[in-house]
């Protein structure tokens, strides 16, 4: 009797592949960003102008740290096969989106909790002593960005209540034709990087820190607005001036 062969193909993954150790400690992480209540209320179509306004003030600070980190790094072995800027870069789409909703002097508009300094100054902070970790932050935004962008995309649209396109360019990719099928490609390159024993476990580490770090921008964000909504019910309450609600 013929014994099966198994095919060995490009995409096929084995346990000790970057690309499923990664997606396998920040399991458990992935499911706690999903349950913050910033995520849920995109989730539940709920999320509001000022939600997402502030959202995108923090996005546009992190994206500036980690595409500076990574362009700066692009040569470096560790992130050379990594570095999809044509494909994957947010910052110029982030920062139309930003000049839609608060107009021409947005840059001094922009407002971000301790929590997104913290990330940011991780970014930079990795970007210059330890470059090789700079892949499992690409992976924790990128990847996560393609895999819910264009539901989100909607939902959005809908939830602020958005005519057109404009205002939602951070969701997208017109330089990926397939999601799925650049995934694919994204998780083979970073399967490709060589890593020395350390170095990996350092990778998967940094992986679930960057989750965490993504939780507490989160976590702030709700916080912000929290503090706004009570502060503009109490206005109303006490008739306190404009000057002494927080400028979002
Ligand atoms: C993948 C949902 C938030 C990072 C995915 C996938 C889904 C999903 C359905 C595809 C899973 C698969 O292909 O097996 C959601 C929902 C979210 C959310 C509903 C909240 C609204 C986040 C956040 C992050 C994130 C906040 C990180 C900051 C990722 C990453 C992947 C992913 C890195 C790729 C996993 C892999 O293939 O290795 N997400 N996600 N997600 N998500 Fe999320």
């Amino acid at each position: 009797m013929e014994t099966k062969k198994t095919q060995a193909t490009s995409e096929q993954m084995t346990d000790t592949d970057l690309s499923e150790q990664i997606k396998k400690v920040t399991k458990d992480s992935h499911v706690r960003a999903e349950n913050t209540e910033l995520m849920l209320s995109f989730q539940r179509g709920q999320v509001t102008l000022q939600q997402y306004k502030l959202l995108l003030c923090s996005l546009y600070e992190i994206y500036q740290a980690l595409e500076e980190e990574l362009d700066r790094n692009s040569n470096h072995p560790n992130v050379a096969p990594i570095y999809f800027p044509a494909e994957l870069a947010r910052l110029e789409a982030i920062e139309k989106d930003l000049e839609y909703f608060y107009g021409r002097d947005w840059r001094e508009k922009i407002v971000v909790p301790a929590a997104t300094k913290r990330y940011s100054h991780r970014l930079r902070q990795i970007g210059k002593e330890n470059p090789e970790f700079l892949v499992a932050h690409a992976y924790t935004r990128y990847l996560g960005d393609l895999s819910g962008g264009q539901v989100l995309s909607r939902i959005t649209q809908k939830s602020i209540g958005l005519k057109g396109s404009e205002g939602l360019s951070f969701f997208a990719f017109p330089g990926v034709t397939s999601p799925n099928l650049f995934k694919q490609l994204y998780r083979s390159r970073m399967n490709s990087v060589e890593l020395m024993e350390e170095q990996r476990t350092g990778v998967l580490e940094e992986a679930v820190r960057a989750f965490e770090l993504n939780i507490q921008v989160f976590n702030d964000l709700q916080k912000m607005l929290d503090v706004t909504d009570n502060k503009s019910q109490n206005r109303s309450l006490t008739h306190s001036t404009p000057a002494q609600t927080l400028q979002i």
